[in-house]
């Protein structure tokens, strides 16, 4: 971030103020509006953040417009296709690709990792087996900090790595474990043979009593999906890890915060809302019903798997997702499968739809994901855990950025009043 000669000037009250403009390696320019209030006794209105940089960061970036994302300044697309998961969470992480020296490493430490305190289980059963998998996530990873009291002291740069490493190795199992509550089968303990995709299917999909072979194609689209959720600069449920570590809580609670986020249909919920909304569509011939539905002001539904905040033209991660379907289905000989169908019939209606091409509404990340996740044989329920495990990454690099930046301060933002003015009690009686 370079302070550059530019700045914006501010009239107010007969009084002008000078605004500092930071210039960033890509992107638009900033306005330094922090002394604002100190300066000219006001404040900024900006209610959903649309206007306003949060913090600095070297870690994603996304041009919307051209629907580019950059990990590092590295392409999705490149990532995806040739690079592995565990290798962008070193990426995101340490802010280069590593050597084969360091990603070993760094691969032995998340797989060292991978189980959890043995008495978790028995918390595990404290659920009812008909919640759902993001309820018990978001219980059992906040319970993380009652069960790894050495890597809270968030000060501390070495337990700041060591709970970094354990989120990342302990989010599939605990994942894993909420599925298998759910469904009423024993907890499968992690294989450390097994790398880090093929390892979450076996503690899905696998049972004691019988032997279970991971596909090999079926873990790359696994590791594939995970890659694309890995990391997405501020949005909602990062901002909310941001700002919740922003007290200096440790991270488990904060992680545990972003899982929370996540968990709303506007943001990861919506995989497993667009994959009910393709059902529940059914067939081509109603298309035309529902598109006519989500462009009618006066009813409350939305497309879902359509539209972005930032994204304004395809979204990259959707253009991977809608390849991986392809061999995905054709791999499990279920190439015809009716939501694939109704998905891309779908996507071509809305695309050619004044409506969504005048708000550039395009498909993104959760469009064909879930689509894929069924065919794997995940139940809805599965596929924002199996979000919240791949973007753990993320919440985690940013947040370690976060801590270790010197102009860290608890966020607080300020509000617009609307309420009463100050006034007397009333008694009971009296109102
Ligand atoms: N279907 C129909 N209309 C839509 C849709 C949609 N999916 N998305 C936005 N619009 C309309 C909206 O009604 C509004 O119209 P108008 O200007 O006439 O009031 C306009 O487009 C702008 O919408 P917005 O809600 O102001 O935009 P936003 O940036 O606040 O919301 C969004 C972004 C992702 C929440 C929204 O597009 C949405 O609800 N999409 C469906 C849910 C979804 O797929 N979410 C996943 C997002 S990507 C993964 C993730 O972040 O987790």
């Amino acid at each position: 971030m370079t302070e550059t000669q530019k700045s914006a000037t501010l009239s107010l009250n007969g009084e002008t103020y000078e605004l500092p403009i930071f210039s960033p390696t890509a992107g638009p320019d900033v306005l330094d509006i922090r002394k604002l209030y100190a300066q000219a006794g006001v404040f900024t209105y900006d209610p959903g953040f649309t206007s306003t940089a949060s913090c600095d960061s070297t870690i994603t970036y996304i041009d919307g417009g051209k629907g580019e994302l950059l990990h590092r300044g590295y392409p999705i697309d490149q990532l995806a296709s040739k690079s592995h998961y565990l290798e962008v969470c070193y990426l995101l992480l340490y802010g280069e690709l590593p050597t084969a020296a360091q990603l070993e490493d760094f691969e032995t430490r998340v797989t060292r990792h991978t189980m959890v305190h043995e008495q978790m289980h028995n918390f595990f059963r404290g659920f009812r087996r008909d919640a759902h998998p993001m309820a018990t996530l978001v219980g059992v990873v906040g319970a993380m900090s009652a069960f790894y009291h050495d890597s809270l002291d968030v000060t501390d740069p070495w337990q700041r790595e060591v709970a970094a490493v354990r989120l990342i190795a302990k989010l599939p199992t605990i994942a894993a474990m909420a599925y298998k509550y759910s469904i009423g089968q024993p907890f499968v303990y992690p294989k450390n043979d097994l790398d880090y995709a093929a390892n979450f299917l076996h503690m899905c999909f696998s049972v004691p009593s019988e032997e279970y072979h991971v596909n090999p194609i079926l873990s790359r689209a696994m590791d594939r999906i995970f890659i694309l959720h890995a990391d997405h600069e501020q949005n909602a449920s990062t901002s909310t890890v941001r700002l919740a570590s922003s007290s200096s809580a440790n991270p488990f609670a904060c992680i545990a915060a972003g899982i929370a986020c996540l968990w709303g249909p506007a943001h990861g919920g919506a995989n497993q809302a667009c994959l009910e909304m393709l059902k529940e569509i059914g067939s081509v011939d109603r298309i035309p019903e529902f598109i006519a539905r989500a462009k009618d002001k006066n009813d409350p539904f939305r497309l879902m798997g359509f539209g972005h905040r930032v994204y304004k033209n395809t979204d990259p991660r959707a253009k991977v997702l809608k390849q991986s379907a392809d061999e995905v289905l054709e791999l499990l000989g279920v190439e015809d499968n009716p939501l694939l169908q109704v998905a891309k019939e779908l996507e071509q209606t809305a695309l050619n739809d004044p409506y969504f091409i005048e708000k550039k509404l395009f498909p993104n990340v959760d469009f064909y994901s879930g689509i894929i996740l069924e065919a794997m044989g995940f139940p809805t329920s599965m596929f924002t855990p199996i979000f919240a495990l791949s973007r753990t990454v993320g919440w985690i690099s940013q947040w370690k950025e976060m801590i270790a930046d010197p102009q860290n301060k608890i966020g607080r933002p300020r509000q617009l009043y609307l309420g009463e003015t100050m006034r007397d009690y009333t008694d009971i009686e009296k109102r």
